[in-house]
């Protein structure tokens, strides 16, 4: 409703403006229309609202929040594709088809939160394994590498995420 008043208040102020300019030089040096008043109208009362719409979509001010939040998806997206895609690819389950990573299943099984994700993902569950540096017992753990803590956090966040996004496509530099 503002914008629609600048607009169109100021387009019906430039229309006067040239028709006085035009009168006033036509009787003077027959001078085309003078397009100094125009400008200046069109820069006071378009600028602010386009310099603040800039500020408002400009990536600078959202930087510092959306890398740090992009790196940890980038970081759980390697780790997933590293750890998880053999069993869990795009968010599937190809060994228990109930099980997939997608918002309807975990909210069946009950696992659709973060600590919930975090725990399966450290313990392990039925024929999935633990990949928990304290996995127990042995046989419900990976026989590969264990995971860090702080890896599993991110894992943890980046599955909830994608479950609650439906599972888009990350890209990941390591391909
Ligand atoms: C060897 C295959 C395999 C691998 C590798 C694997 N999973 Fe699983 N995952 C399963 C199976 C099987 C289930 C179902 C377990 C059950 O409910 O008994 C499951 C279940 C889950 C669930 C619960 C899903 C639900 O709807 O109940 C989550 C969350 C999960 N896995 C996350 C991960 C993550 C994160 C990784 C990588 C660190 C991973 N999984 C690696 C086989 C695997």
């Amino acid at each position: 409703m503002n914008h629609g008043c600048l607009i169109s208040g100021s387009t019906g102020y430039n229309n006067l403006i040239p028709v006085k300019d035009n009168l006033k030089k036509e009787k003077n040096q027959l001078k085309p229309i003078p397009t100094k008043t125009n400008q200046v109208k069109f820069f006071t009362t378009l600028a602010p609202p386009l310099a603040a719409a800039f500020l408002l979509f400009s990536p600078i001010c959202v930087t510092p929040v959306s890398s740090a939040q992009t790196l940890d998806i980038l970081r759980g997206a390697s780790l997933f594709r590293q750890t998880c895609i053999g069993c869990h690819d795009a968010g599937g389950n190809i060994i228990q088809p109930g099980s997939t990573l997608y918002t309807k299943d975990l909210q069946r099984n009950g696992v659709d939160t973060e600590e919930e994700i975090y725990r399966v993902t450290y313990y392990g569950k039925g024929r999935m394994p633990g990949f928990g540096k304290e996995c127990m017992p042995r046989g419900q753990c990976t026989f590969g590498a264990r995971l860090e803590d702080e890896d599993i956090k991110i894992l943890a966040e980046f599955v909830k995420l994608q479950a609650d996004k439906g599972w888009p496509s990350v890209e990941t530099e390591e391909k």
